[in-house]
C-alpha cells in the first residue's frame, strides 16, 4: 500500500482569519480553504484535514461544510474530545474523526491524547462517532500505555504525534525516532491503522520514512508554508514525491 498524504488546511484559514475574523461574510475574505483543498486534490493529496478548535482561530464550522461537500476527498475532522465538537461532527459527518487533546492556551495541539487516563469519556466518544459511520483515530504520543489504552476503546486507527521527533535535534533525533518505530509496531500489532502526523516537514520526512507500518501521514504547516512560494498544487506534489520512496 502506498503511503497516503492527507493535507491539513487549516493555516489557509489561519491566514484568512489574521485578516477577516471580524468580517467572515467579506467579498475580500481569502486565502479560501475550499480552494487550497482543491488544488492539493489536483496535486494528488489523499485527504483533507480540518481542526474546528472550541475558539475558532482558524476553520469555522462552514469552513468544514463546504470542503465536505465541494472538494470530493476524504475529509478527516480533528476534534476535541468535547460534547460540542461531537455534535458538530455528527452533523458533518466526515469519513475520519480524529480525536486530540486541545488547550486555549496552545499555540498548535502540543500533547497527545491521554487515552489511558480518560479511558471512559475516550471509549464513548469514539463509539458515538462510530454508530454514526465516522472511522475514528485517536492522536497519541508513541507510548505502549496509550496504544494498548487506544486498542481497547475499538477505534480504527491511531496517529502517532510526531512532534518530538521533528523538534530532536542531534542524538535525540534517534531516540525519537526509535520510539516511533515501537509504538508503529505495537500498534501494527493490535491491528490499528497506524498514521503519523505533527511538524512533518521537506527535510524530515526522510528519517521519518524509517518508521515501519504507515498508512498516512497528515501535514499541514510545511505544505502551507511552502505553498507561499510554489503554490499548493506543486507543495502537495513535492511531498508526495519525498513520499513516494518509503517501503513500509
Ligand atoms: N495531526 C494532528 C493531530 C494535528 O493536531 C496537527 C496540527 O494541527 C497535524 C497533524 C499537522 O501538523 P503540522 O501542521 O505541524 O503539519
Amino acid at each position: 500500500m502506498p503511503l497516503l498524504l492527507g493535507v491539513n488546511v487549516d493555516h489557509v484559514a489561519t491566514l484568512r482569519q489574521a485578516r477577516y475574523a471580524l468580517m467572515p461574510e467579506s467579498q475580500n475574505a481569502e486565502p479560501c480553504p475550499v480552494q487550497a483543498g482543491l488544488d492539493a486534490k489536483a496535486a494528488g493529496a489523499d485527504s483533507l484535514t480540518v481542526h474546528v478548535r472550541g475558539d475558532r482561530r482558524h476553520m469555522q464550522e462552514a469552513d468544514a461544510m463546504r470542503i465536505r461537500d465541494e472538494v470530493g476527498l476524504p475529509l478527516n475532522f480533528e476534534m476535541g474530545v468535547t460534547e460540542e465538537m461531537v455534535g458538530i461532527a455528527l452533523k458533518l459527518k466526515p469519513d475520519f474523526a480524529c480525536l486530540v487533546p486541545e488547550k486555549r492556551e496552545e499555540v498548535t495541539t502540543e500533547g497527545g491524547l491521554d487515552v489511558a487516563g480518560s479511558f471512559d469519556k475516550t471509549r464513548m466518544v469514539v463509539a458515538r462517532l462510530q454508530d454514526a459511520g465516522v472511522k475514528v483515530s485517536l492522536f497519541i504520543d508513541p507510548e505502549l500505555k496509550q496504544i494498548e489504552a487506544a486498542g481497547e476503546t475499538c477505534a480504527e486507527m491511531i496517529e502517532l504525534h510526531t512532534g518530538c521527533f521533528a523538534n530532536a535535534t542531534g542524538d535525540q533525533v534517534e531516540v525519537e525516532l526509535a520510539r516511533l518505530v515501537e509504538a508503529a509496531k505495537a500498534g501494527h500489532a493490535d491491528v490499528l491503522q497506524v498514521n503519523a502526523g505533527h511538524g512533518i516537514n521537506y527535510r524530515n520526512i526522510a528519517r521519518l520514512l524509517e518508521v515501519p507500518h504507515l498508512a498516512e501521514l497528515n501535514i499541514g504547516h510545511s505544505i502551507v508554508a511552502r505553498a507561499i512560494s510554489v503554490g499548493m498544487a506543486e507543495a502537495v506534489r513535492e511531498m508526495k514525491a519525498l513520499m513516494a520512496a518509503y517501503t513500509g
